[in-house]
């Protein structure tokens, strides 16, 4: 593909939405500033290998987070109760897996045996993001990073976040990289 189509793209964007995902190859909901936080995340610490990504929609995203894992030597896991796209997932690394299921109405077993293990990075992008951080937050090791996704709009105007958080026992991560870059994200680990 040329580079100026995504030059004009980039230059004649209004707001973050219009930068998304590869481009014309295909639509994510995580914006370019979103994807410098969780790369950042990964040069910072690199003990970090495996990911879990709570909501995957078409699978588009999780085609580039697992490359993450494909070269850390880590898992891969999507959460979502609709199946990704086929021409996405076929694109897949063989380490990917996808589990369909519901993840809100209680705290899903496979979601907390994902989360439990140390050196992930955790991705919460589901329907209900403060329902997620309430059922989830709490099952993060030490020496992995959990994110949630639409801070600042889902998560502020749902719920009290921070009694989540505290109460989960985690702290804040990368919040200057996120604020200075308009990222959606907020991250958090457990610092004992
Ligand atoms: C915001 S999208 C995920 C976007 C994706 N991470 C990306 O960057 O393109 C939210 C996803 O959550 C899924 N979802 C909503 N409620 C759910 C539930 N109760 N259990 C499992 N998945 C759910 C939807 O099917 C949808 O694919």
């Amino acid at each position: 593909m040329s580079a100026i189509p995504l030059i004009e793209r980039l230059s004649h964007a209004k707001t973050h939405a219009d930068l998304s995902l590869f481009g014309e190859a295909g639509r994510s909901l995580m914006r370019p500033s979103d994807l410098l936080v969780i790369e950042w995340a990964f040069h910072e610490d690199q003990s970090l290998k495996h990911f879990v990504e709570v909501g995957s929609l078409t699978g588009l995203s999780s085609l580039y987070f697992a490359q993450f894992c494909r070269m850390r030597g880590g898992e891969f896991h999507a959460f979502d109760k609709r199946q990704p796209l086929q021409k996405y997932r076929e694109l897949w690394p063989a380490l990917a897996m996808f589990h369909q299921c519901d993840v809100l109405v209680e705290a899903n077993d496979e979601v907390v045996q994902t989360i439990e293990q140390p050196h992930s990075f955790v991705l919460l992008d589901n329907g209900n993001k403060p329902r997620e951080l309430e059922l989830y937050a709490k099952h993060l090791p030490e020496r992995s990073v959990l994110a949630v996704h639409n801070f600042g709009s889902e998560v502020d105007r749902q719920c009290n976040w921070q009694a989540i958080v505290d109460a989960a026992g985690l702290t804040e991560y990368l919040t200057d990289e996120c604020k200075e870059w308009h990222s959606s994200l907020r991250c958090w680990r457990r610092i004992i």
